[in-house]
């Protein structure tokens, strides 16, 4: 992967604090995953949203009745606010799911559609 994803599509970095004084940052492969059908980059085991963060995107879904926007909250899987549709399950806490390569990330909007049990695909 030579070519930079991030804010803004290619050719962009990825919007991460690189340095602290006194934190150590160790992230996973860099990988590339898909939102809303755009490619983007993020480091594999990082959170869903974190890696969405990175590139430059804050609203991960739309309320039901409202059609309200919604992005972090809590960040750490004790509200609603972060549910987006990945890999065609609705409903998925991505402050807390980590990032695999070539997921499929996409804004929800409204309630989201639960999948058919029976379609073969593991959902926890
Ligand atoms: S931001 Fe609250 S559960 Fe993800």
């Amino acid at each position: 992967m030579d070519e930079k994803v991030g804010p803004g599509g290619k050719g962009h970095e990825l919007a991460l604090i690189e340095e602290h004084p006194i934190l150590d940052f160790v992230h996973g492969e860099k990988v590339r995953f898909f939102f809303d059908g755009k490619e983007l980059e993020g480091f594999e085991g990082e959170p869903i949203s974190m890696a969405l963060h990175a590139n430059g995107v804050r609203i991960y879904r739309e309320t039901a009745e409202m059609h309200r926007p919604r992005g972090f909250f809590c960040a750490i899987g004790k509200c609603s606010s972060c549910f987006m549709i990945v890999d065609g399950v609705p409903n998925v806490r991505t402050c807390i799911t980590p990032l695999k390569a070539g997921m499929e990330v996409e804004t929800q909007h409204g309630k989201g559609n639960v999948p058919d049990s029976n379609d073969g695909r593991a959902y926890s």
